[in-house]
């Protein structure tokens, strides 16, 4: 589904990915954990072509095709999504008619379903995208979209963050249903409390802008307990 192959990628001159090598086969479940400013949130936006992010070196293939110059919307039509860590609030757009100009056909009920699961508010997508919204409900409005248009590699950065436990729950739900053996999931999080309901294929730790290890859920449950201390040694 993905693969990218020695990735730089520089912000406003500096570099903050150092040679990222990554591969998500179809079905497969990535996790992503490192420290704050390790260049988690730099790698999903990269991914989904961000301007402000420059590709200096390395390359980015979706389905074996190349992809590193395409622009995020081509990205976005060929079945790539990003959950964003900071959902940007849009004033004039509704999620509603996000949803109405996006898909052909579009199931309401269904949505409706999804939206009650999640513990959302129905007006929510009537109103102008994320704006007024608190910090859990932007999240979790993220992964309506995500249920809604079910893409083909979701990128989930810290989706779990500032979720209370029952949305969190919800939320999780939501994103089992998704699970199938043609979509691919890149999930990036601080905590180990998500592998309850979800079950990582494989567990990468980024530091300093580089995969410096690979494992499987113990791993996760083993930074949790010490830290990151032993590979920032490295
Ligand atoms: N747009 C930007 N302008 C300036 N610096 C940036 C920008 N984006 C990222 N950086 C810098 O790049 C580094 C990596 O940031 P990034 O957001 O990718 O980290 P992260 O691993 O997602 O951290 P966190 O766990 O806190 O979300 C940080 O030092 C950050 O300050
Ligand atoms: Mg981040």
């Amino acid at each position: 589904m993905l693969k990218i192959e020695n990735l730089h990628v520089s912000v406003e001159n500096k570099e903050i990915l150092k040679g990222v090598n990554l591969e998500i086969k179809k079905g497969e479940k990535v996790f992503i954990l490192g420290p704050n400013g390790s260049g988690k949130t730099t790698l999903a936006l990269s991914i989904m072509g961000h301007p402000m992010y420059r590709i200096t070196k390395g390359k980015i293939l979706f389905e074996e095709e190349d992809i590193t110059n395409l622009n995020t919307s081509e990205r976005a039509k060929r079945g790539m999504f990003l959950c964003m860590q900071n959902p940007i609030e849009v004033e004039g757009v509704s999620l509603m008619s996000l949803i109405y100009n996006s898909l052909k056909n579009v199931d309401y009920e269904k949505i409706e379903e999804i939206i009650e699961e999640i513990g959302l508010n129905k007006n929510f997508i009537l109103r102008d995208l994320n704006v007024g919204l608190s910090g859990g409900e932007k999240k979790r409005l993220e992964i309506l979209q995500l249920a809604i248009f079910k893409p083909k590699l979701a990128i989930l950065d810290e989706f779990d963050s500032g979720l209370d436990v029952d949305s969190l729950k919800g939320v999780c739900k939501a994103i089992n249903k998704l699970f199938d053996k043609k979509r691919s999931f890149l999930i990036i999080t601080h905590y180990t409390r998500i592998l309850k309901y979800i079950e990582p294929t494989k567990v990468k730790i980024m530091i300093n802008g580089r995969i410096v290890a690979e494992g499987r859920k113990n791993l996760a449950k083993k930074i949790e307990k010490i830290g990151y201390k032993e590979f920032l040694l490295v």
